[in-house]
């Protein structure tokens, strides 16, 4: 079965964080969270994937080429003007010919795959939405069903007011090739406000697959934080992530034998970690990093090239590429977008989100 992944364009951003990095691109636990979804597909036996992006994306072409390293096959379509969810499925309509797999590209789940497909061809459906339930609907499109598991209403973004339901809808589709039929070619179409609410006017049969897998979409720092700590405490059961104390170092990186390291933590390739520097996990560096003498380190991501200076305090914080934190810098709770300069001495205001893009000097 194939699948189509709904990559977004080069302006999908996890915006403070980066303005460079595509929100499929960013790195989590230092591996772009595209390949933890490939990845994901891959285990369920769905290697022929197609990437459906706005624009063409030189970072993901480039990591990702034709997916071969990844054991899997992947096709590019690429849209001339926005599509929407649906129109960027239509666009891809050429290479799908049987029941095929729909998948928002920044989802992160442990939903069983071949149960959900085992499911939809039995009822004989044109259309299966996965759901989750989360505690606040309102971001997300509400899904009301039925007793024999059909969906009978499909609201996005929901008022309060309107919340009938915890469950929404979880980004996962498995659709029969017909359904792309209602699509108009070449226009801007979404699942969530028009294919699925006409498939339901015209009493076609879409289902719902319930599922309490584990469940996240990374589209905030604060939910992408969560997925972290999620991986780390061993929440989502898929992926080898170290747990409890464990420590993994990339290649080429050195680590003082002064370092106090409680984990989990994980250290990228080309790190450089000084004299007396305490590492509490869970601690992700990625590669490049350097981290002078006597700095601590709490619960933190860091992405590439970080450079710290000496006596630096990062707790409970995001830092994305290429930032420098000068000596005796104190940042807490707060999200550093990529090239941020922290200035020395300087104790930034907890909560603090700094916007990447530009060399930032905080005062
Ligand atoms: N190729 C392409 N073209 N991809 C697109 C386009 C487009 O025009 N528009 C959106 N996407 C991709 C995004 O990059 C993302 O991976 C996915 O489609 C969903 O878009 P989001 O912008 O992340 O939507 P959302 O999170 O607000 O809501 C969606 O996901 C929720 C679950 O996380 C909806 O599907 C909700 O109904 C759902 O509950
Ligand atoms: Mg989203």
């Amino acid at each position: 079965m194939k699948a189509v992944i709904l990559v977004g364009g080069e302006a999908t951003r996890l915006l403070p964080l980066t303005c460079n990095t595509p929100k499929v691109m960013v790195p989590v636990i230092n591996i772009p969270f595209l390949e933890h979804v490939i990845h994901y597909l891959s285990q369920h036996q769905i290697k022929d994937i197609i990437l459906a992006q706005r624009h063409l994306s030189q970072s993901i072409k480039s990591y990702f080429g034709n997916g071969s390293r990844f054991e899997v096959e992947l096709t590019c379509t690429i849209e001339d003007i926005p599509l929407g969810t649906a129109g960027a499925v239509k666009n891809a309509e050429q290479y799908l010919d049987d029941t095929f797999l729909v998948l928002n590209g920044d989802i992160y789940t442990d939903l069983d795959i071949a149960a959900m497909i085992d499911f939809h061809l039995k009822r004989k459906a044109k259309a299966t939405i996965a759901l989750t339930p989360v505690d606040d609907p309102t971001s997300y499109g509400l899904i009301e069903t039925n007793a024999q598991g059909r969906v009978t209403r499909f609201l996005e973004k929901p008022q309060w007011s309107e919340v009938t339901t915890n469950m929404i809808n979880a980004g996962t589709y498995v659709l029969e090739p017909e359904a792309l039929n209602r699509i108009p070619p070449q226009a801007n179409f979404s699942f969530e406000h028009e294919l699925f609410p006409l498939l339901l006017d015209q009493g076609e049969p879409v289902y719902a697959y319930t599922s309490s897998a584990y469940w996240i979409d990374i589209g905030t720092p604060e939910k992408y934080f969560q997925l972290h700590r999620d991986l780390f405490s061993g929440n989502s059961a898929r992926h080898s992530c170290p747990i409890g104390d464990e420590v993994l170092v990339g290649e080429q990186s050195y680590i003082h034998p002064t370092v106090h390291i409680r984990g989990p933590a994980v250290i990228g390739s080309n790190c450089i970690i000084g004299h007396k520097v305490k590492l509490t996990g869970p601690v992700v560096i990625g590669s490049g990093g350097t981290i002078q003498e006597d700095s601590v380190i709490e619960e933190s991501i860091i992405w590439r090239n970080a450079q710290l200076g000496q006596r630096v305090s990062l707790k409970n914080s995001i830092v994305a590429d290429n930032c420098r934190l000068n000596d005796n810098t104190t940042i807490e709770d707060s999200i550093l977008g990529d090239s941020v300069t922290v200035v020395s001495g300087c104790k930034l205001e907890p909560g603090s989100k700094i916007w990447s893009g530009t060399t930032v000097e905080v005062p």
